[in-house]
């Protein structure tokens, strides 16, 4: 384990130099070939260098990179089309519009801001009466200044205060939680569908509805922060989506654009007049390259039917791993998750991570009590098999 000198030590020691990847496939500097089930923390999610998806990238680059949201850009407009579509097919008629920038945590500052202007028009165009966001606890919303105090954990906000204020926090799948901290100072409340780097602990679906209704009996937005679960991890494109609700906003990014960095809110019919010219912007964002990589993602996702890929295959995955903890029960104390997106509680997480690793499968810890499994939507039945033999033989080797 290294850190490399002239890097900053924001990230721990890392255990290797990945220099190429090929499908399920993550390879070293030393030629060692892994099962990648990280995805680059739930990013690749066509695995890596997928044909089509470097064919549109390289033929995206060769026609325009960049231009700035001066001029339209129709490949970005194709994909907010699509993730119009997606989202409004399921539970509503009404389409809503779509914002891009570039990450996660951008992702999330926007819905924030929506949240702050929400507010504002609630309270009659005054500012500082109706701003404040519930969260979940145990959640993680990413590391801006937004985001961290959005992010109801200790180790992640230790170091940067004062936190930016205007942040309530509430316990995940207690609705009356939720309910305890509502009043006419709230103006949005905030939660993943499935907590990730709290550990993968899905909302429940009983839960989802219950707060969509508490958000509308309060008039105050119902924003879900999609960035990890979402685009296809669970099997649906969007993990809210088994729930039947209809948010009023929806963040996400890692997976969209597959590998390169794009990040995206979707806001409903209803609010999506809030943001107005120059109320909110990015450089970069849903610039020609970055949309293209992610028309792509979404193209193939629906081409090589990979939402069902994942509900077909996860069943038998889930019931293996089910089985592991059966015979391990001492070391595995939960199995948790949805889909592609499963959370193992251990006692010592960064110990299995570590023990996977030598015996060639890649795992992500959730804190010091989880390991998570993110494999790519690509993986085959044998691909899953495999994980659920190399994390046997680790159990077994403790
Ligand atoms: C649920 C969730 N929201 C937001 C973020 C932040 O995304 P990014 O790292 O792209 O800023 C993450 C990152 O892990 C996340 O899991």
């Amino acid at each position: 384990m290294t850190h490399y000198p002239s890097l900053a030590k924001n990230y721990g020691a890392t255990p290797f130099n990945a220099v190429k990847g090929d499908g399920v496939m993550l390879h070293d500097d030393t030629g060692k070939a892994y099962l990648d089930f990280t995805s680059g923390i739930a990013v690749t999610a066509l695995g890596h260098s997928h044909p089509k998806w470097v064919k549109a990238v390289q033929t995206q680059l060769e026609q325009l990179v960049h231009c700035s949201n001066l001029f339209g850009i129709p490949g970005q407009q194709a994909l907010a089309d699509k993730l119009v579509s997606i989202i409004s097919t399921e539970t509503s008629s009404s389409p809503g519009r779509v914002l891009f920038c570039n990450s996660g945590a951008e992702a999330n500052e926007a819905l924030m801001k929506l949240a702050r202007l929400h507010g504002q028009s609630k309270s009659k165009g005054k500012e500082g009466v109706c701003y404040e966001v519930i969260t979940a606890h145990n959640s993680f919303h990413g590391r801006t200044f937004g985001c961290m105090a959005a992010t109801a954990q200790e180790k992640i906000q230790k170091g940067f205060g004062p936190m930016l204020k205007g942040f309530r926090h509430a316990e995940l799948n207690n609705i009356e939680s939720f309910k305890a901290q509502m009043d006419s100072k709230v103006a949005a409340v905030m939660i993943e569908s499935i907590q990730g780097e709290g550990g993968i602990h899905p909302s429940e679906k009983k839960f989802l509805v219950e707060l969509k209704e508490l958000c509308q009996a309060h008039n105050c937005l119902l924003m879900i922060d999609e960035v990890q679960c979402g685009i296809g991890r669970t099997g649906d494109f969007f993990a809210y989506q088994e729930s039947g609700i209809l948010p009023d906003a929806i963040g996400m990014a890692k997976g969209l654009g597959g590998g390169f960095p794009i990040g995206a809110i979707w806001i409903s019919d209803q609010y999506s007049e809030l943001f107005q010219p120059g109320s909110h912007g990015t450089t970069f964002g849903g610039n020609p390259l970055a949309s293209a990589a992610a028309n792509a993602v979404i193209d193939i996702i629906e081409e090589e039917g990979l939402l069902e890929n994942v509900r077909k295959l996860s069943k038998a995955w889930h019931s293996n791993l089910g089985k592991l903890q059966a015979k391990y029960p001492d070391q595995i104390t939960a199995i948790r998750g949805r889909g592609f997106m499963v959370g193992i509680g251990v006692n010592n997480a960064p110990k299995i991570v570590e023990l996977a690793r030598d015996k060639g499968l890649l795992i992500v810890p959730a804190g010091m009590h989880t390991v998570r499994l993110l494999p790519p939507l690509i993986s085959s039945e044998s691909d899953l098999a495999e994980s659920v033999a190399i994390l046997e033989a680790v159990f077994k080797a403790l």
